[in-house]
């Protein structure tokens, strides 16, 4: 595959990583979601709610895969590979051991796949677009610190990809990365629950945004992931979401496409967690 410049439309340019649920399961516990939950996931659902999912992606883009490994069940979460603008990548430094084993493959991917992988501290986590995430109506990227990337995550991505950076402090540990309690969308929305963040974290959003392209969510909402949304050309694929929350989305111009991920949920993850976009920089543009 090559992620080279297209001519084609921007909806037509977008291409996403996933890998299959093959070695999937809930087998240690490293996120509130996961406590009780270990052996309990059901694999044939997993298999159908994953491919679900990436037959409603592929309604919009296209998916490319990365083999999966049997002993790490939770590589299936592509956003956490690395963080990708433009050809540079910076491959994720897991904070867990249990997803150290990970960052191989995926530094192997990126390698054969042409891109530019930049250089990152061995001592700093970071776990890739699970916690950076690009605004998608000013040149802002999002960093999400605290459980997962380091404190200092923010002033070096800022270095490595020359873009403004706004860290974010996440404070409630079931919201541990920043894609599970905020969401960027095309035109310069952004979805996302205040309760995850600190007040400082608060202010800093809502200074950044313009109030009227903000869609604050409650906690029963946030509880079914639904920040973590694939946003594609309007269309907002997630797990699920209130009657309230897809009509003030609808209102705003986007589609919700509700597709259960429960056996992932029980993981801590669901829809983009399950996906890594990797031309990112070519659809903010396009906006
Ligand atoms: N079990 C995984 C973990 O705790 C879930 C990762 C979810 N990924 C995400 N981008 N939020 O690391």
């Amino acid at each position: 595959m090559s992620h080279q410049v297209s001519s084609q439309p921007a909806s037509s340019r977008q291409s996403i990583l996933m890998c299959a649920p093959d070695y999937f399961g809930i087998d240690y516990v490293i996120n509130p979601w996961m406590e009780g939950n270990c052996g309990k996931s059901d694999h044939a659902l997993a298999v159908e709610q994953w491919s679900g999912l990436k037959r409603a992606l592929e309604t919009q883009t296209d998916v490319v895969l990365i083999s999966p490994q049997p002993g790490l069940p939770d590589q299936v979460f592509t956003a956490n590979a690395g963080m990708v603008l433009e050809e540079k990548v910076v491959v994720s430094r897991f904070k867990a051991p249990e997803r150290q084993g990970e960052e191989p493959f995926f530094h192997d991917w990126f390698a054969q796949h042409d891109f530019d992988i930049a250089a990152w501290p061995a001592d700093v986590s970071f776990e890739g677009a699970g916690d950076a995430l690009l605004d998608r109506g000013q040149p802002v990227l999002w960093v999400g610190y605290g459980f997962r990337s380091a404190r200092t995550t923010p002033s070096l991505l800022e270095k490595t990809f020359h873009r403004r950076t706004i860290g974010l402090q996440l404070v409630d540990p079931r919201f541990y990365h920043l894609d599970t309690c905020l969401c960027p969308l095309e035109g310069g929305y952004v979805m996302y629950f205040p309760g995850a963040f600190d007040a400082a974290g608060q202010r800093t959003i809502a200074d950044t945004v313009p109030a009227e392209k903000l869609i604050e969510v409650d906690a029963s909402d946030a509880e079914q992931f639904c920040c973590n949304a694939v946003d594609l050309n309007r269309q907002v694929f997630m797990n699920g979401a209130s009657e309230a929350l897809q009509a003030r989305l609808r209102e705003a111009g986007f589609t919700p496409g509700i597709t259960p991920l429960s056996e992932f949920m029980k993981a801590g993850g669901s829809a983009k967690c399950l996906t890594l976009k990797l031309r990112e920089e070519l659809i903010f543009s396009a906006n």
